[in-house]
């Protein structure tokens, strides 16, 4: 059973394995994305429903845009649906949803929608979820780094003052600088570019589970084990 006590502050999740689960099927990539978005909506709400504050999703990387342009579209598409779907029914699910990466490639339509969900579920209190798209850990270290050189450049910041806990501030989101628990399934071993600088003390749990068969007691199992785990962020 999961402690609702000790839960994790901060959970990300890369949604891996939509390809492998179509193909295993004979069906076309594509039909992975649209069963993945299903999972996705479903543990989103599972996981606000267990009271988890912050969840972060990775849905499409800055490396993601090299596969196939056909697919890349579809990709698109059914982040747009998403996001058309959470438009239809946010007032009744209630989760805060932004968007962390470089956005400023999306326009047209997409972006428009993308705002107006920002906008409207700004002030939901339960759980916050963090889409991530077109984005990349390294893309977001560079683009802190920037900001500070920018500020230098200026006068307004002097390089003594830039730390581990400013740098952290001047990411994509000042408010989730640490993330407690990372859950990959697809039976991949490794972060791809994910909030690397947020998963400096981060735990793991990977599984074979391909992410379009990934389910809430997938979770709860990612969350018991978090919570037999012995952090000790370096200390005794
Ligand atoms: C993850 O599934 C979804 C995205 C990267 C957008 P994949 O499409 O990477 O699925 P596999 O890893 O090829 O099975
Ligand atoms: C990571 O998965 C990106 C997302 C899930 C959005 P990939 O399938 O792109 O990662 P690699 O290529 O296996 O490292
Ligand atoms: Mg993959």
């Amino acid at each position: 059973m999961i402690d609702p006590e000790r839960l994790p502050e901060h959970v990300g999740i890369i949604m891996d394995g939509n390809g492998r689960w179509a193909q295993k099927r004979g069906l076309p990539r594509y039909a992975g994305h649209v069963a993945g978005a299903q999972v996705f909506k479903t543990i989103a709400y599972y996981a606000r429903d267990i009271g988890l504050k912050n969840l972060t999703v990775y849905a499409f990387s800055t490396e993601n845009w090299s596969r196939p342009q056909e697919e890349v579209s579809r990709i698109m598409k059914v982040l747009e649906e998403f996001i058309d779907d959470a438009l239809n029914t946010f007032e009744k699910e209630r989760v805060r949803i932004r968007f962390i990466g470089d956005l400023s490639v999306f326009s047209g339509t997409l972006s428009e929608k993308m705002n107006r969900i920002v906008d409207v579920t700004k002030d939901f209190p339960g759980l916050t979820l963090n889409v991530a798209m077109n984005y990349g850990g390294q893309h977001e270290i560079v683009h802190a780094a920037r900001k500070a050189a920018e500020l230098a450049s200026k006068g307004l910041l002097k390089p003594e003052d830039i730390t581990p806990e400013s740098f952290g501030k001047m990411l994509y989101f000042d408010d989730c600088d640490a993330v407690d628990l990372v859950i990959r399934p697809s039976g991949e071993k490794r972060l791809s570019n994910f909030l690397l600088w947020q998963s400096a003390y981060a735990e793991f749990w990977y599984s074979d589970i391909l992410w379009p068969d990934f389910k809430p007691k997938d979770l709860d199992q990612a969350i018991i084990d978090y919570q037999k785990r012995n952090r000790r962020f370096g200390g005794v």
